[in-house]
């Protein structure tokens, strides 16, 4: 194997954690709260109140559940469960923008979880956050779906649900022990079958013949990245995983994985790239990359007003970004509600050439580039439960 030559940048950030990680055996709680504070004051542009950046990520107080629509079926029952959660004490509020989806207090998960709905698969405990990058694939039955890093499958499962049970799943991950316990576990509580369940490094899977090239409608690479969205300080220990690896060091296994998944998308085919970190360097800075290695990718505008956003990072130190990447969402960590998130959405071109039907293509590659999607719309077209 080709050993991975690192850039002048890298190389000093390499030097800088290994440092940074020895000084940390002795003062770590200090440290890596200071450097994840001025971190994320800059990404999130504030104006550096104490305690800001403590606060935000302390503040969840309410998770998000979602009804299963493979087993739920009609406006009405979605209204059932709701009564029977206020019945139970627990105050479910629908989502405006996927009224399927409720907002409950954090406290109150222990129990749904012991409430038949919660045992028989009718409910699922997920932050709507995780919910946009399945809507922003725009699920249909029939399709062929490769989920290229999908375990434990909460994405999987609400890609099944949407299209009925009606889509083939391929579904790759190469953590063993997160395939056999949990992700086996959450495909049987929701009552989903996927076509075939690949542990293996993603980076392989071409190389190794596990798929074929331009064979699926739809990806998802909802990449393993840094996790700064989801970092609560309210838990024991919160930066232990953000100082193991360098934003650097997943960007490179990010766009990799990411260009596997380009390739096993069909022509005209969507892939959405998602992450629950807010590093420019994972997020905007992959994209960018990825968009330099494949011109043919179309950058598709994700707009959603559901709920708290800002605005792509285009400037950003050691990163060239493309403009083109104020197309990419970012759902803002001081979200009542959401974790920290980044969504985009690539359209693969349809193959040009000089006949007749290359210039259709043409023009449709054009509709393409153009067409700006509203998560806020997808989420109330999937709905059962239209207005609330
Ligand atoms: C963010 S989690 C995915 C969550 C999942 N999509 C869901 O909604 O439940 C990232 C996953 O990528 C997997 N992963 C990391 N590196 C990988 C690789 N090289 N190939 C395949 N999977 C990988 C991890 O094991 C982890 O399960």
């Amino acid at each position: 194997m080709n050993e991975y030559k690192l850039n002048k940048q890298e190389v000093i950030n390499l030097k800088y954690f290994k440092l940074r990680n020895k000084r940390s055996k002795r003062v770590k709680p200090v440290l890596d709260e200071y450097d994840f504070t001025k971190r994320v004051t800059a990404i999130l542009g504030l104006k550096g109140r104490k305690n800001q950046v403590r606060e935000i990520f302390s503040a969840k107080t309410h998770k998000g559940l979602r009804i299963n629509p493979l087993l739920v079926n009609t406006a009405a029952d979605v209204k059932k469960i709701r009564d029977e959660l206020i019945k139970q004490g627990i105050d479910a509020v629908h989502l405006t923008w996927y009224p399927d989806g409720f907002i409950i207090p954090a406290k109150d998960i222990p129990a749904v979880m012991t409430l038949p709905m919660s045992k028989n698969g009718l409910v699922f405990v997920q932050n709507p956050s995780s919910f946009l990058p399945i809507l922003a694939l725009d699920p249909q039955p029939g399709e062929k779906y490769l989920d290229v890093c999908s375990a434990p499958g909460g994405k999987a499962v609400f890609y099944a649900g949407l299209t009925r049970g009606k889509s083939l799943l391929y579904l790759v991950d190469d953590n063993y022990f997160r395939v056999s316990k949990k992700m086996r576990a959450v495909l049987e509580s929701q009552k989903v079958t996927p076509e075939e369940i690949i542990i293996c490094d993603a980076k392989n899977l071409i190389k190794q013949k596990k798929i074929k090239v331009n064979s699926f409608d739809k990806v998802l690479v909802d990449a393993d990245c840094s996790s700064e969205g989801k970092i609560n300080f309210k838990s024991k220990n919160p930066l232990k995983q953000w100082v193991t690896k360098s934003a650097n060091q997943f960007s490179h296994q990010q766009l990799e994985i990411l260009s596997i998944g380009y390739e096993a998308l069909k022509p005209g085919g969507i892939l959405v790239y998602s992450t629950c970190t807010l590093s420019p360097e994972e997020n905007e800075g992959v994209i960018s990359r990825f968009l330099k290695k494949f011109p043919d990718a179309i950058l598709q505008k994700l707009i959603f007003d559901g709920q708290k956003t800002y605005k792509p990072i285009i400037n950003w130190p050691g990163q060239q970004i493309l403009p083109d990447v104020k197309k990419t969402l970012r759902i803002d960590p001081r979200d009542q509600y959401m974790e920290g998130f980044f969504v985009c959405r690539i359209i693969k071109s349809l193959i040009i050439n000089e006949s007749k039907e290359g210039l259709i293509n043409k023009q449709k590659n054009n509709n393409f580039v153009n067409e700006v999607v509203n998560l806020d719309k997808l989420g109330k077209k999937f709905s059962l439960l239209k207005n609330i």
